[in-house]
C-alpha cells in the first residue's frame, strides 16, 4: 500500500485523499457506464479523468465506494486493478457486457460469472495456467439473490474469458474473416464444456484477487447471443445494463454491511 496519501498512481491519476479510504470499487469497461453506475450512488463527484480512465467517488450505505472504468480487456483491466489495490481496494466488482454461448441465454439478460476460463492471456502473468480464476462466493450469491430478488432473467456459471473480441470468441466477422485453427469450433467446445459467455476481463481480475487474497465478483449484461448471430444487439444495451447497475450495486452494499 502506497504510504504517501498524495501520491497519484500513473494510470488512474488517484491517490489516497482522493479516494478517502474506499475498499470497494465497481470497474465497468467503458466511461459511459461508469458514470451511469456512478448516478446509483449517493453525492457522486467525478475525481479523475485520465488515459480514458474515468473515475467517479460517491457514497453506498455511507460506505465510500469507487466506479472507475478500465477500458477492454486483460492489460488495461490489471492496470487499474493494480493501481486501485495499491490504494487499499480489497473487493472489486465488475459490472460489464457480454455474449452469451448458449441458446436459451437471451439478449437483454444476465450472467453471474463464478469462474473464468483463462483465454485472456493476462492472467498468465500473475499464476501458471492450471490456478483457476474464480469468483469471490460471497460477492456471487449476493449478486444472485439481487438478480432473484429484482425479478431479473439471470444465469450464473462459468464465463470464457478471451483476450480478443474476434478470433479468440470465434467470431468471422472480423477483418480478415480468419480464426486460427486452435479456435475454430472453441465456441462448440466451450458450450459442450458448460461455459454460458464470453467475456474479456474476469481471467485477469478473478485470478489477480484470488492470488493476492481479495474479493471479486462479475455481472454481465448479454448484449449478444452468439448462438444466432455474431451481432452486437445495441438497442438492449442501456436497459441491461441499468439493471445490472441496480443489482450490482445492490450486492456490493450487502457485502459492505456485512463486513
Ligand atoms: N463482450 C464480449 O467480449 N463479447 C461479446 O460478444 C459481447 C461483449
Amino acid at each position: 500500500m502506497i504510504e504517501d496519501r498524495d501520491y497519484r498512481q500513473y494510470h488512474i491519476d488517484l491517490s489516497r485523499n482522493l479516494v478517502e479510504d474506499a475498499r470497494a470499487a465497481v470497474i465497468p469497461g467503458a466511461p459511459e457506464r461508469a458514470e451511469l453506475i456512478a448516478s446509483g450512488l449517493e453525492n457522486p463527484q467525478k475525481i479523475a479523468s485520465h488515459r480514458g480512465l474515468d473515475s467517479w467517488l460517491g457514497r453506498l450505505e455511507g460506505y465510500p465506494v469507487l466506479v472507475t472504468n478500465t477500458g477492454m480487456g486483460g492489460p488495461t483491466t490489471e492496470i487499474v486493478v493494480q493501481e486501485l489495490i495499491q490504494l487499499g481496494v480489497t473487493v472489486f466488482l465488475r459490472i460489464g457486457t457480454t455474449g452469451a454461448i448458449r441458446p436459451e441465454i437471451p439478449v437483454g439478460s444476465l450472467v453471474i460469472s463464478e469462474a473464468a476460463i483463462r483465454l485472456d492471456g493476462t492472467s498468465d502473468h500473475y499464476a501458471p495456467p492450471c490456478y483457476p480464476a474464480v469468483a469471490d462466493f460471497e460477492l456471487t450469491e449476493a449478486l444472485k439473490r439481487r438478480a432473484k430478488n429484482a425479478g431479473a432473467s439471470y444465469i450464473s456459471g462459468i464465463t470464457v474469458s478471451s483476450a480478443t473480441f474476434y478470433p479468440g470468441q470465434e467470431r468471422y466477422d472480423s477483418a480478415s474473416g480468419y480464426v486460427q485453427r486452435s479456435f475454430r469450433g472453441s465456441l462448440e467446445e466451450w458450450r459442450a464444456l458448460g461455459a454460458l459467455n464470453y467475456e474479456m476481463e474476469s481471467g485477469a481480475l478473478f485470478t489477480m484477487c484470488r492470488t493476492m487474497g481479495l474479493r471479486a465478483g462479475c455481472i454481465c449484461a448479454v448484449v449478444a447471443n452468439r448462438a444466432q448471430s455474431e451481432k452486437v444487439v445495441r438497442d438492449v444495451i442501456r436497459k441491461a445494463e441499468e439493471q445490472a447497475a441496480t443489482i450490482g450495486l445492490r450486492a456490493l452494499a450487502d457485502i459492505l454491511i456485512s463486513g
